[in-house]
């Protein structure tokens, strides 16, 4: 999978290439065959009860990218919205190394545990999962010097800009209801977001605890 994200000119850092071959993808999708987890496409990993996906691990191809463009540094502190499978927050830990530090917000209760379960069993750096409504960041964690969403948002959320550091970057997917729109990459220059580029891009959409039970842990 990784030769072949090379090959392509997806991964172009030899720190998201490292931590992309340190990190194995088929961990974090138990009941999976191996084929399929290193297949470049997006895994579904929970349904709704209407069997509308409720989460995936998201395309190889786009992870990479987003992890290019959030251009990651060993010893930064990283907020990721969106956990999933816990597959990215493993990749963002290898990338932090172990002066770095990740929390990533999960809607789901179980899918918060499951990943939390996994990361731990498969010796991830410390990465503290928080279940919660990501729209909101993480303020006891914060100031972060990058903040990755990995499911599609209708804006950039004014507490992710309030979170970040400045000369901090946001890499998000901002969609329309159909979830097709594009990653933005913005920096933090003087207090506010400075967009620098946009890639297209197809996501899941973002939930609210408004529209999902509260749940507790
Ligand atoms: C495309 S998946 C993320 C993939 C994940 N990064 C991985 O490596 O497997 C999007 C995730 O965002 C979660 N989600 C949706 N709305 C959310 C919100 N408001 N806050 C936190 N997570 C949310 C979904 O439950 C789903 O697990």
């Amino acid at each position: 999978m990784v030769d072949a994200l090379v090959e392509a000119g997806v991964v172009t850092s030899g720190a998201v290439e490292q931590a992309m071959r340190h990190v194995a993808r088929h961990c974090f999708l138990p009941g999976e065959d191996v084929a399929t987890a290193y297949a470049d496409m997006a895994v579904v990993f929970k349904r709704s009860a209407q069997g509308q996906p409720l989460s995936s691990a998201s395309q190889p191809t786009m992870v990479a990218a987003m992890l290019e463009l959030l251009d990651v540094r060993r010893g930064q502190r990283v907020l990721e919205v969106g956990t999933g499978t816990g597959y990215n927050a493993a990749l963002l830990s290898a990338l932090v190394g172990p002066d770095g530090s990740v929390v990533t917000v999960e809607l789901e209760e179980d899918l918060a545990e499951g990943a939390a379960r996994v990361l731990a069993a498969t010796g991830a750096g410390p990465v503290e999962v928080v279940c919660g409504d990501g729209g909101a960041g993480h303020q006891p964690g914060a100031p972060y010097d990058r903040i990755i969403v990995t499911v599609g948002a209708p804006a950039l959320e004014v507490a992710w800009t309030a979170q970040l550091v400045d000369g901090g970057r946001v890499v998000a997917p901002i969609v329309g209801g159909d979830g097709i729109g594009s990653v933005v990459v913005a920096d933090k220059v003087g207090g506010a977001l400075e967009r620098r580029s946009e890639v297209p891009c197809g996501f899941l959409l973002m939930r609210s605890t408004a529209s999902t039970p509260p749940a507790t842990c």
